[in-house]
């Protein structure tokens, strides 16, 4: 992580594009795979889902993001064919609203939550329980109590305190009457995977919160504890080791380490588990240096990859299950901005950078700050003729870190008024936007077939003051 508070803002000598970035010939055009199906230019204009990104700013304003809905719903759909003999459940902690996981469960998928809160909108979406699994390293009681008396089909165990917790839990509600059966249960392992991403999002080595070591033996003892407890059904085991990961091999290595656990399950506690989850985690391209697998050929792989492992071990083939959020969502989505400023800063050796102000920043976009991001963007409102400058794009937050893109070649004539749009922030953007020196989290909207409709409305100033008791007093 950057040491300097301003971080890779503080560049030294002349000014360079990073080594993948390269200069466009045609700055106006859209960089091909990063933005969603619909989306092109039209007379300089952004178009996506047949609707004007000119004409629907004059309605909602920025920073709005724009939901492509063919985009979304067509990634879903593909998962689903290509994952076919799996169940594909939806990472709604990418982005989840009430609306989307309607969509979620029109495109057949099923639906991961993390927190009371997505579990939430997802009742009141009307999603089945049934297909919901619920995650969490550390979830309270009253979260526990809610999530099976709902009848969460799955929830992922993440400690032995939750263990033992769900049985006590399970066991009040099924004397009640509240429930029927045993809660699913599936075990979350750390398979001591150092998937190739940036630290903070490889979750499957072993110095991190989640899940229990299979090399410790604390796996092992998690299967047997939730096998003693007769109000937890065991369905298996899951691992998740990582995000925006572009090959198999790590999959491969977890999948291996995973299954040997899987197959000592049977032999030393006599238990055939059905089930295995393998997680999420598959990459988008944010910018020219990403090349994502397709869904088709990562369940090729990642089903010959466990059919090849059952073998060697001779065990059944469990049912799979995988975890998509970013590969979905991420793409499906950008956020418009407004210019605000355009200020050209001298740096050493007399090279100058061009800081182009928008009106967000890391309150709707926290991942270039957080995780050194990088992303894309494009003049959304109009053509250019101006030669391609090489510019950085930030936000209007109190913070030197507040950039939402390092790197990009935009027209040398960008102005305050011109929009522009960043491609490929569906996935934890919104979802992790904050309230940072009171912004108001802009709204979401989604477009098909020339149709904008408002998914998730701009907060509003009455929104920030609703929990600021002093506001309301005399
Ligand atoms: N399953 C589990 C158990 C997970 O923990 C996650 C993500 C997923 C599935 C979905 O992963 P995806 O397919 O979306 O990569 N805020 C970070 C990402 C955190 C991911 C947390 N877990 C970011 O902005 O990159």
């Amino acid at each position: 992580m950057p040491t300097h508070e301003a971080g890779w803002a503080h560049a030294e000598g002349a000014l360079r594009p990073p080594g993948w970035l390269r200069t466009p010939d045609d700055p106006n055009a859209l960089v091909p795979g990063l933005w969603s199906a619909t989306a092109h230019k039209a007379d300089g204009e952004l178009v996506v889902g047949g609707v004007s990104v000119p004409d629907l700013v004059a309605d909602v304003n920025t920073p709005a993001y724009v939901l492509d809905e063919t985009d979304f719903r067509s990634r879903a759909r593909a998962f689903r064919e290509a994952f076919a003999a799996y169940d594909v459940f939806y990472a709604g902690k990418a982005f989840l609203c009430t609306t989307v996981a309607r969509w979620v469960a029109e495109e057949g998928l099923c639906l991961d939550v993390c927190s009371d809160g997505e579990l939430t909108v997802a009742l009141r979406a009307g999603f089945d329980p049934a297909r919901i699994g619920y995650h969490g390293n550390t979830k309270t009681e009253p979260e526990l109590r809610r999530a099976v008396a709902v009848g969460v089909g799955r929830i992922i165990v993440d400690s032995f305190e939750e263990i033992e917790r769900l049985g006590r839990v399970t066991t009040s509600l099924l004397s009640a009457g509240s429930v029927v059966g045993a809660t699913r249960v599936m075990v979350r392992v750390t398979a001591g995977v150092e998937a190739h991403t940036h630290e903070y999002i490889a979750t499957a080595h072993e110095d991190q919160k989640f899940g229990f070591s299979i090399t410790s033996g604390d796996a092992l003892e998690a299967v047997r504890r939730v096998v003693a407890e007769p109000a937890l059904e065991l369905l298996g085991l899951h691992s998740h080791i990582g995000s925006q990961i572009f090959d198999t091999s790590g999959f491969e290595v977890a999948a291996r380490r995973v299954l040997a656990l899987h197959a000592q399950v049977g032999t030393e506690i006599g238990v055939t588990m059905p089930e295995l989850d393998l997680g999420g985690g598959f990459g988008i391209a944010y910018t020219t240096q990403d090349d994502p697998s397709d869904p088709a050929q990562l369940a090729v792989e990642m089903t010959k990859i466990v059919e090849h492992e059952c073998h060697a071990l001779d065990v059944a083939v469990p049912r799979l299950s995988v975890e998509p959020g970013r590969a979905i969502v991420g793409p499906a989505m950008c956020t418009v901005y407004t210019v605000g400023t355009v200020k050209r800063v001298e740096l050493d050796k007399g090279a100058m950078r061009t800081y182009v102000s928008v009106d967000g920043g890391m309150s709707d976009n926290i991942r270039t700050a957080l995780y050194d991001a990088d992303y894309s963007c494009t003049l959304a409102s109009r053509d250019s003729d101006a030669r391609p400058v090489l510019s950085r794009v930030v936000g209007k937050h109190c913070e030197a870190g507040d950039v939402v893109v390092k790197d990009e070649f935009l027209p040398g004539d960008v102005r305050p008024g011109d929009l522009l749009a960043v491609p490929a922030t569906g996935a934890y953007c919104r979802s992790m936007a904050s309230n940072y020196n009171h912004a108001l989290r802009p709204p979401v909207v989604a477009v098909r077939d020339g149709l904008a409709t408002t998914l998730v409305r701009r907060e509003t100033v009455d929104d920030l003051l609703a929990t600021d008791l002093g506001a309301h007093s005399a």
